[in-house]
């Protein structure tokens, strides 16, 4: 890949639930699930660093990302509409483990869900994914035609059971666990499933460069410090560090 950043012109940018957008891109695309993209929606300095976001899906010639709006450079990608241009740059980072059959079991919490699609379509095994929102349920809908089971969970319990998703979830059903989340519960997830299944984190920090050059985004591994945009952002869930 040319570390050179390339225009994306927006086909839809559309609110699929309050603060939540799905933003699709024409052009020729490439990437694995898990791998993302930095993504910069305005011209000028301001801000400053690009957004790093992970793919959501992959198709001819379009590209699907699944966004909230956390802050300004969300804010102002979501105003973009169709025919507007994105500048990105990618796909960056190592993805998801797609090897292992079996019965393999997703775990996303909020908006941990954005690379879950693209990641169901492309597992060979029996996949369950279970999901976790502050209230609204999302993305579900066009996850559910590549999953055997959905199990979600919500906090005010206005969408299936009341609580965390983590208390739907037994590690001993499963071969493989793949998560994305906050890292709260990516570490739960961790500590659940140690010394019974493998399990994989996409572990979130905040990014400059995107491409291993800054050092801005580094955490704590078993073998040192490492880069989430070089080294991850998928990490095997014992190499991480844990701080509790
Ligand atoms: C590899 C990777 C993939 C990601 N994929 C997605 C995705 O698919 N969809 C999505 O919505 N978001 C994703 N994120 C998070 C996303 O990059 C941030 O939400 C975004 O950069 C916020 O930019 P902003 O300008 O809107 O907010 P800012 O103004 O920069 O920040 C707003 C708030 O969000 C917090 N924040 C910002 N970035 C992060 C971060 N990386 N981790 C934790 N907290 C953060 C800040 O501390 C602040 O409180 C991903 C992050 C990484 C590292
Ligand atoms: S963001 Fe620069 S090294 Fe990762």
């Amino acid at each position: 890949m040319k570390d050179s950043y390339k225009d994306g012109i927006i086909y839809s940018n559309t609110e699929i639930s309050p603060n939540i957008y799905e933003i699709v891109l024409e052009g020729e695309f490439k990437g694995l699930p898990g791998q993302f993209y930095m993504i910069r929606g305005w011209n000028g300095l301001d801000p400053f660093l690009p957004r790093p976001i992970s793919i959501a899906d992959l198709d001819n010639g379009k590209i699907k990302f699944l966004y909230e709006v956390r802050g300004r450079g969300t804010h102002i990608i979501s105003r973009l509409k169709k025919g507007d241009r994105l500048s990105v740059l990618g796909p960056l980072g190592n993805g998801f483990n797609l090897e292992v059959q079996g019965k393999i079991a997703l775990l996303s919490g909020g908006i941990g869900i954005a690379p879950m699609l693209y990641l169901a379509k492309n597992l060979s095994g029996e996949v369950t994914i279970y999901s976790g929102f502050r209230n609204n349920a999302y993305f579900l809908d066009q996850i559910k035609p590549y999953v055997k089971n959905i199990f979600i969970a919500t906090e005010d319990g206005s969408n299936g059971h009341k609580g965390f998703v983590t208390e739907l979830f037994d590690p001993s059903k499963y071969d493989l666990v793949l998560t994305c989340g906050p890292t709260p519960m990516m570490e739960v997830v961790i500590k659940m499933c140690e010394g019974q299944v493998p399990v994989y984190v996409s572990m979130e920090s905040r990014m400059a460069c995107g491409i291993g050059a800054c050092l801005g985004c580094t955490i704590e591994t078993i073998r040192g410090m490492e880069r989430v945009c070089k080294e991850g952002p998928v990490f095997k869930g014992e190499e991480v560090v844990l701080h509790d």
